[in-house]
């Protein structure tokens, strides 16, 4: 049984589930937006010069109508970030954000200052639009800038090329977002170490705040699965992460996370909910939520053992589809699935996530969100720092660099 003394931190997930065109590497539940036409007559072109028709005003009243569902699992609770992420994000207009942020504002408490982003894609952005999203209050954008180099852009079948990528940035930045986040890939087709080098300088000179060093995956039901291209070997891709990160290392961007890079205090407060195992809500399509109840300890024996009855961690998930999803939100069909972690589950998850961080977690931590005393996992953590995986001390237990060299085969540890 698990046990509480006090609920997590609470996100917000929004998912927009379309894009201008599929990504032949890109397994995210997103959809080319043309898609959506045939379906719902009533679509509004949002973007004539991109040629793309989105139901975004039934989108929103989807992701308004599943909101209101969800409110009961979470009642009095404060909502400290949001996160709108996709898909393209940026495809809706400005004011479908507007009417998104005040429909979640008038159900949900947030906090004072919350940390609100936006992705967005740089074939999606003008300044105008940009300058929408703040004031609409979007605090924060991550860009999908993938790279700056043409011919890479092209074989990642990007939509867009070099100059809008850079102007893209100086746009965030114009539009007055001071925080922002610039997303590379790198082991891309081909790519040589100083190309991915080049493209990691082009970033940082750019200035943002927080940048995310994504090594290229072949995911399962992808274009470049089904056909796919020469990549750089394992060591070439950990020289280039190596030299990656020494770039960014001079240029005052600190390592937090497998793949996040933050200048002093720029981490991103969402995804290090995540990371900490905090709550999330997820609406829109195939959005993911993972919600903590308490239970009740009123004067009962199990307390006494070490467990709350009725204290839970769960697990749903939105029905993936987007014309499934508009036509089911706010009713139970909508609900892709549901489930309570069992302790094992909870050991792994928490585990699954907190050792991506650089910095790990402090033990007590994991009382705090699994629910469960750390002796629930300490064979597998003893395994683990005995062969050099973790370290253990008063502060931390944390990945060593050999662990986060190999991390799958410590996070296997505890699956
Ligand atoms: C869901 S995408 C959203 C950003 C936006 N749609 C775009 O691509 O411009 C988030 C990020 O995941 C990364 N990503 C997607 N597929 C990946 C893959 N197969 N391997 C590594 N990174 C990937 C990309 O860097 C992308 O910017
Ligand atoms: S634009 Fe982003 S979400 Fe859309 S297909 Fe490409 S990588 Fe995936």
């Amino acid at each position: 049984m698990l046990n509480f003394a006090s609920l997590p931190p609470l996100s917000l997930y929004v998912h927009i589930p379309w894009c201008v065109r599929k990504c032949p590497y890109c397994d995210f539940n997103s959809h080319e937006a043309s898609s959506g036409r045939s379906r719902h007559p009533a679509s509004r072109d949002i973007s004539a010069s991109l040629h793309v028709t989105i139901p975004e005003r039934e989108y929103i009243d989807a992701l308004l109508r599943d909101l209101e569902q969800d409110l009961p699992r979470v009642w009095g609770r404060i909502v400290h970030t949001i996160f709108i992420g996709g898909g393209t994000p940026s495809l809706f207009s400005p004011e479908a954000i507007d009417r998104l942020l005040s429909g979640i504002r008038a159900r949900l408490p947030l906090d004072q200052n919350p940390e609100i982003t936006l992705e967005a894609n740089p074939g999606t952005v003008e300044l105008e639009r940009f300058q929408g999203f703040r004031a609409a209050g979007i605090n924060r954008l991550s860009i999908g800038i993938q790279s700056f180099d043409e011919e890479k852009l092209k074989a990642l079948g990007r939509i867009h090329g070099r100059e809008e990528a850079l102007r893209a940035a100086e746009a965030a930045r114009k539009a007055g977002f001071d925080n922002f986040n610039l997303d590379l890939m790198f082991g891309l087709p081909g790519q040589t170490t100083e190309q991915a080098v080049a493209d990691m300088r082009t970033a940082i000179g750019l200035r943002p705040t927080h940048l995310s060093a994504y090594q290229l995956t072949i995911e399962p039901n992808t274009l470049f699965h089904a056909r796919p291209p020469t990549l750089p070997d394992d060591d070439t891709a950990w020289d280039m992460q190596n030299q990656l990160q020494a770039e960014l290392a001079a240029a005052d961007y600190r390592q937090y996370e497998v793949s996040a890079y933050a200048r002093p205090g720029y981490e991103c407060r969402h995804n290090l909910n995540y990371w900490k195992f905090g709550d999330y809500l997820g609406i829109g399509a195939g959005a993911h939520a993972k919600i903590t109840a308490a239970g009740d300890a009123q004067g009962c024996a199990s307390v006494a053992r070490g467990g709350t009855p009725g204290a839970t961690i769960t697990r749903l998930w939105k029905v993936k589809h987007p014309g499934e999803y508009l036509r089911t939100a706010g009713t139970a069909a909508s609900i892709g699935g549901e489930q309570k972690l069992s302790r094992h589950d909870a050991v792994a998850e928490f585990m699954l996530n907190a050792l991506r961080l650089v910095d790990g977690f402090p033990s007590p931590l994991f009382q705090e969100r699994a629910g469960l005393p750390i002796s629930a996992c300490e064979p597998e953590l003893a395994l683990a720092e005995n062969r050099g995986l973790i370290e253990w001390d008063t502060r931390a237990i944390r990945p060593t660099p050999q662990g986060r060299r190999f991390l799958n085969n410590l996070l296997e540890l505890f699956v």
